[in-house]
């Protein structure tokens, strides 16, 4: 499939809000952009699941999904890096802003969803996903950008400007039968 340009997609956010240094750190052969809404097609879950479960219901639902998120304006910022030749996605985020009522109506970003695909890992597309989503997340006035991730994680993002604190907790709802496992 040929590279599509951003300007031939129906993306969840304004391209504008990536960044022109992000970009301009990108190798030529990949290109970074918002999710668009046929990207169910270009391997969006593929990429994904590298990271936990990404059952795959069906592209309709999908976009049922990418639709809900963008009725939330200012709030979902999910990204996709694009390998140019095959148009096909190889790295994925998202940002999560939430509206707070303390620090003077203040907002907090959270990083989720952070993915390269596994032949394309260590080439720094991983840091320029987490580069570009915190541009984002201070662009949209959040005093603090916050993530989870494993022990094995951590030397990445503090690569990435990242600092350890505090603690995650996580209570799972319960399962009735053989679902989804607890990731
Ligand atoms: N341990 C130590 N250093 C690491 C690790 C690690 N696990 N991963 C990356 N780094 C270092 C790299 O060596 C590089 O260092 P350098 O700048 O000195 O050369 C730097 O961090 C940047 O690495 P990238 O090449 O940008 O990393 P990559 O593109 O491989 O992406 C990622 C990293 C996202 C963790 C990728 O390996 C991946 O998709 N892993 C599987 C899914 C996953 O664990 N996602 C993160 C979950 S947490 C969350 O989503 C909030």
């Amino acid at each position: 499939m040929p590279f599509t340009p951003d300007n031939e997609l129906d993306l969840l956010f304004p391209a504008a809000l990536i960044s022109d240094q992000v970009k301009s750190q990108l190798h030529n052969d990949v290109h970074i952009r918002p999710l668009a809404s046929t990207d169910h097609r270009r391997g969006h879950l593929a990429v994904l699941s590298v990271l936990t479960v990404a059952t795959d219901l069906g592209e309709a639902a999908w976009v049922a999904q990418f639709n809900a998120m963008r009725a939330a304006p200012q709030t979902y910022y999910s990204l996709v890096i694009v390998d140019k030749a095959s148009d096909r996605i190889v790295g994925a985020g998202a940002l999560f802003v939430e509206r707070k009522f303390l620090r003077g109506l203040g907002s907090v970003g959270h990083i989720e969803d952070i993915a390269v695909d596994k032949q394309q890992q260590g080439k720094k597309l991983g840091i320029r996903i987490i580069d570009a989503l915190t541009y984002i997340s201070e662009s949209a006035g959040c005093y603090k950008t916050i993530l989870n991730c494993s022990d094995a994680n951590i030397p990445f993002y503090i690569k990435c400007g990242y600092e350890k604190k505090e603690n995650e907790m996580a209570k799972y709802a319960p399962v009735k039968s053989a679902q989804s496992p607890r990731l």
